[in-house]
């Protein structure tokens, strides 16, 4: 499987806004992004600063509770999902998750998304380190065609 890859680091929160840019650009509807890391590494917070660059203005809360959040807009759909309490795969499908490729595209954003690997060949899978108190580092491979070409054509270089 053809892959590629690009880090991103920031000292602090108050850098995580340029990275957040970045990655709403690279992961523009339609897209599978899987983010893993370890309780406290910063997921929910990264998509929080995403989704707040796709202009999401409302209050966006972890997903750990209700395991998946929508957020409709004119032009996308975007899912915000936290995987971090499914067991089994049949939990997995029971949630029943779209395809990002329908009439409107969805963005899906998956803490602990590595039960989704197998359903979806292209993807991006993001892997969040807490290096100290405030600064972290994430390495995003894009997997697949169309997210190498995302990840070729955009001037995102590594901060
Ligand atoms: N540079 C940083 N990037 C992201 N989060 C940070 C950073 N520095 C401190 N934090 C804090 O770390 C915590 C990350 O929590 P959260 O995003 O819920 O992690 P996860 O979803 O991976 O469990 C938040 O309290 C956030 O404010
Ligand atoms: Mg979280």
């Amino acid at each position: 499987m053809a892959m590629g890859s690009i880090t991103f680091h920031w000292h602090d929160l108050s850098q995580l806004n340029t990275v957040a840019n970045a990655c709403a650009t690279l992961w523009k509807a339609p897209a599978v992004v899987l983010l893993e890391g370890e309780l406290g590494a910063g997921k929910t917070t990264l998509v929080q600063n995403v989704l707040s660059a796709w202009g999401i203005a409302e209050r966006i809360k972890s997903p750990t509770f209700d395991l998946v959040h929508w957020y409709q807009m004119d032009d996308m759909v975007v899912l915000h999902v936290d995987l971090y309490r499914i067991a089994d795969q049949g939990e997995l499908l029971a949630l029943d998750l779209p395809s990002p490729n329908e009439d409107i595209p969805y963005v899906l954003l998956v803490e602990w998304g590595h039960w989704l690997r197998q359903w979806y060949p292209d993807r991006f899978e993001c892997q969040i380190l807490r290096e100290s108190d405030g600064e972290r580092t994430m390495v995003v491979t894009a997997v697949g065609d169309e997210p190498l070409r995302r990840l070729s054509q955009q001037e995102v270089s590594d901060t």
